[in-house]
């Protein structure tokens, strides 16, 4: 169709005054079915110049965005913003040339507030960027929906963290009970307690409410919604900060340390002190997994547009049995272990977006795998084939 029209207004002269009425129909029937395309979409879409003057836009760009009455064309496209502070937010936006932005924003609708996220792409033509292509969407719906979900899924998550916390409290209960029994027992016999024995069953009893306080307060931390405080961190630095801190640990178990460290990792959005404890507990776990020492080795590196850490140890390995629990509450097979410290590092790491995983084998090691996604402004540009 293109090449046709083409080729027709090539030789535009020569052709008759029926001929070109025939193609100016063809050309405003294409229009017209381009136009009844874009307002059919459920995004809005606004195309502008260089100078963001607006050249085309569909209908719901203007639900959405609720611009003034008037002819729309040429004009600058933040200026027919009715509310301003919509309307800064665009120019903020589509000012930030070159960079692919993907952002959400809040304004209000009819009916109350609505999500939106306005895209700004590069419109780029015969390989040079000629003006901004903006995309939005309503995702109010969405979120409303992922939060339902989220709070389903803490719901499910905190079911099993109860029927673990009433697991865990049967045995110092029943420990107390059996001791209390054993104190009337004796005053039932003879009338009195000895001393020793009485100090003997009392101190039991401590230690077990000791237990049991234990279990709450780890209960209450797994549980407790986070304060994460996100600024932006160097994950490097945070590395070498927390291998420097468990250094000695690591000396005194035999343990050699390699780091690779990429240099093309950014800085990435993250609450340093709770990224530092998930690293604490991965390499905790590492350092008791190594008994007779070994070689601890952390990695980071960025890929498909996410920053990834890798805690990696030449240990005991994990049955594959066990690695389908290891996250779960108060799964342990240590002799003192609270089974609370991956559950808190999966809790950690998804506050932040982010993914977990781990690969391992018995008798050979195992490694850990984080990754967090990168902050809006590090996603790289797309191939536009911009020269
Ligand atoms: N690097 C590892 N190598 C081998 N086993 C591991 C490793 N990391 C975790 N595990 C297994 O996963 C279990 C759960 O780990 P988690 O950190 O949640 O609790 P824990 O280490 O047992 O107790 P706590 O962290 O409270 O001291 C551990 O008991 C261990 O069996
Ligand atoms: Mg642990």
């Amino acid at each position: 169709m293109r090449n046709f029209v083409k080729k027709a207004i090539g030789k535009i002269e020569k052709l008759e005054r029926g001929q070109i009425m025939r193609l100016i129909n063809l050309l405003s029937d294409e229009n017209e079915m381009l136009e009844t395309i874009l307002d059919s979409m459920d995004e809005g879409v606004i195309v502008t110049d260089i100078e963001y003057r607006i050249r085309i836009v569909n209908k719901n760009a203007n639900r959405l965005l609720q611009f003034q009455t008037g002819d729309l064309h040429d004009r600058i496209v933040w200026a027919v913003i009715k509310d301003q502070e919509t309307a800064e937010f665009v120019e903020k936006q589509i000012r930030s040339e070159g960079k692919i932005i993907d952002e959400e924003f809040y304004t209000e609708k009819g009916t109350g507030t609505a999500i939106l996220t306005l895209t700004s792409l590069p419109f780029v033509k015969n390989k040079k960027i000629e003006g901004n292509i903006l995309i939005l969407r309503d995702v109010t719906e969405k979120k409303q929906k992922e939060a339902q979900f989220r709070r389903a899924e803490n719901l499910a998550s905190l079911t099993t963290l109860a029927a673990g916390v009433a697991h865990e409290i049967k045995n110092p209960l029943a420990s107390i009970g059996i001791h209390i029994q054993l104190m009337r027992k004796n005053l039932n016999q003879s009338g009195c307690i000895d001393k020793e024995a009485a100090e003997e069953y009392l101190e039991i009893i401590d230690e077990e409410i000791e237990r049991l306080n234990g279990i709450v307060v780890d209960f209450l931390f797994a549980v407790r919604p986070m304060d994460t405080r996100i600024k932006s961190e160097d994950i490097n630095k945070l590395s070498e900060d927390l291998l420097d801190f468990v250094k000695y640990e690591l000396e005194k178990n035999n343990i050699q340390i390699e780091t690779n460290l990429s240099q093309d990792v950014p800085k990435i959005e993250i609450d340093s002190k709770y990224m530092k404890q998930v690293l604490l507990n991965i390499i905790k776990n590492a350092i008791a997994a190594m008994p007779n020492g070994g070689l601890l080795t952390l990695n980071t590196f960025r890929k498909d547009d996410r920053v990834h850490i890798q805690i990696q140890d030449n240990g005991i390995g994990i049955s594959e049995e066990n690695m389908a629990k290891i996250f779960e509450p108060y799964f342990t097979t240590k002799d003192f272990g609270s089974g609370l410290g991956l559950t808190v590092v999966f809790k950690i790491i998804k506050e932040h977006g982010g993914e977990i995983s781990l690969n391992s084998k018995e008798g050979e090691g195992t490694t850990f795998t984080i990754s967090l996604p990168l902050p809006q402004s590090e996603r790289s540009l797309l191939s536009w084939g911009i020269e």
